[in-house]
């Protein structure tokens, strides 16, 4: 049972969820609100402190978000951090400016005064600062505790009534003490003890799931994913054989994946296991199409089917479970307050299907977290860690019409790339690796023959969050080691590239 929350009140900062990752890494659970959430429902979130995140660049912007002063006064701690220091300024008539000189990252920081935010950092160290205005003038009540070179009032705070602010990202890594400031803010401020362990998630998660199922049937779809595969662990722990798990294998999937899949969650769980391999389906459908967009419709159209015709097979009442995971479930608040993140890891139903709910035991979970219960609940770590897959699988990697020649070609060649990226020691460190499989021929040599085949392409990729990539400088011996195995090993490819493009302009499939 979680009895202690922390509010993240997010005024469309780029770090809001990065704030309250930190936050739990600190034992204490975090949830995100828009800046556009009503103070009643703050009030009944009974949370134990709120952080205010960053935003746009000033609180005098004719849009800026903005929030009640009332805010300030109802005795919960209060944290303001880069545009949310400023806010707290300009809520209680202190004075925000251009700064003479904006800040941008790595800068020295000096601790003024004793303050409980402070225990235990050095009086100088480095924050990461990113900011245009500043604060020139700390409101009434409120004393410094903190500057920089370029920063009067690089820190503030009013101790009487909790109220603190800093103008740097104590989220960021680079911040030295980031970590031991939001240590210092959970327990010595807001007085948290610590009760958001993942072993008590799940003790506590199985119960409330045993509570709610009942003896009725659970049917969840299985992608090979990580969230699907800890959504299966899970309710497999509370349900048993209640539950049954939908396994499409659409033949677009890595060199022994779906059997790998198979084979996990058959010995592992206690759960009923339905494969379908519909690998013929998929090439006769796809057969021809060259079109990108064009054949991920028909995957997915085809998915759909599949899938929904064989749960109505296996249950047609009881509960549907999903692996939404909290990321999906964000209310932002940057731009129209009231969209809603798209979910687009909710599965749409069809109309003739009605279960009596929807089970998604995850999604009050960030994926880092996520990935531990999944190790806690004994899911291999290669599965637990597996790269993001994306759904239409090697559909998107096969550019030209969808063969089962290619799909051969590529799934040995992926397979070897990535076996020595994984003896390189790059499994952990790198974001995804994968092959390509083209539809240029080039001609080459081949002891005394002349070949005519195939120019498959490597991609390897560092990314925080997939929204932009930069290709990833492995050794030339790895690449060397790959291609030479691959030209050796799989017939039907004679030339290798590797991919040295970052997102943008490229993606990071090839498609
Ligand atoms: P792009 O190619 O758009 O890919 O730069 C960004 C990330 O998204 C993954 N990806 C997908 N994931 N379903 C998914 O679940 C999809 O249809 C899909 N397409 C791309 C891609 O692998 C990369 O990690």
């Amino acid at each position: 049972m979680i009895t202690e929350k922390i509010l993240v009140l997010d005024f469309g900062g780029q770090y809001n969820q990065l704030i309250a990752r930190r936050v739990r890494d600190e034992s204490v659970y975090a949830e995100i609100l828009p800046y556009t959430a009503p103070i009643e429902r703050i009030k009944e979130g009974n949370y134990k402190g709120i952080i205010f995140t960053g935003g746009p660049n000033s609180v005098y912007d004719e849009e800026s978000p903005h929030y009640t002063a009332d805010i300030l006064e109802l005795g919960v701690p209060v944290l303001g951090i880069c545009y949310g220091c400023q806010l707290i300024a300009y809520m209680r008539n202190g004075e925000v400016a251009t700064a003479p000189v904006s800040e941008y990252g790595k800068i020295e920081f000096e601790v003024q005064t004793d303050s409980p935010l402070f225990k235990g950092i050095d009086k100088n160290s480095i924050v990461w600062m990113s900011h245009t205005d500043y604060i020139s003038k700390a409101p009434e009540g409120y004393r410094v505790t903190g500057i920089t070179a370029d920063c009067p009032c690089a820190s503030m705070e009013n101790n009487e009534k909790k109220i603190y602010a800093v103008q740097f990202h104590p989220e960021v890594t680079h911040c030295q003490f980031g970590q031991q400031i939001l240590h210092n803010f959970l327990y010595e401020i807001c007085e948290c003890k610590g009760d958001w362990v993942m072993d008590s998630f799940i003790d506590t998660t199985v119960a409330e799931l045993r509570e709610q199922i009942g003896n009725k049937k659970v049917i969840l779809g299985l992608s090979g994913g990580v969230d699907s595969a800890v959504t299966a662990a899970l309710v497999s722990k509370a349900v048993g054989k209640q539950l049954t798990c939908v396994f499409v294998d659409h033949g677009l999937m890595r060199l022994n994946e779906g059997d790998e899949v198979e084979n996990t969650f058959v010995k592992l769980f206690d759960m009923n296991f339905v494969r379908v391999n519909c690998g013929d389906v998929f090439l006769e459908k796809l057969k021809d199409v060259t079109d990108p967009e064009e054949k991920r419709k028909i995957i997915g159209t085809e998915f759909y089917r599949v899938f929904w015709d064989e749960v109505k097979r296996n249950a047609d009442e009881g509960f549907f479970a999903q692996g939404t995971i909290y990321p999906d479930c964000i209310e932002s608040g940057k731009g129209d307050a009231d969209t809603i993140k798209t979910h687009h890891n909710k599965v749409r139903m069809p109309d003739d299907v009605s279960f009596e709910g929807i089970i998604e035991p995850l999604k009050s979970l960030f994926k880092d977290e996520v990935r531990r219960v999944g190790e806690m609940l004994g899911i291999p770590r290669e599965l637990v860690w597996r790269q993001p897959f994306p759904g239409p699988g090697l559909g998107v990697r096969i550019i030209g019409s969808i063969t089962r020649e290619k799909i051969r070609i590529l799934q040995q060649a992926d397979a070897i790339f990535r076996e020595e990226m994984e003896k390189g020691g790059y499994a952990e460190n790198l974001s995804q690796y994968f092959a390509v499989i083209t539809d240029l021929k080039s001609v080459g040599v081949m002891g005394d023959h002349r070949t005519y085949e195939r120019l498959l392409v490597l991609r390897a990729v560092t990314t925080d969050n997939f929204m932009t990539a930069d290709w990833a400088r492995i050794p030339y011996e790895l690449l060397a080691k790959a291609s030479s195995r691959i030209t050796n090993e799989v017939r039907g490819i004679n030339r290798v590239a590797y991919d040295i493009t970052s997102k943008p302009p490229a993606t990071v499939e090839w498609e």
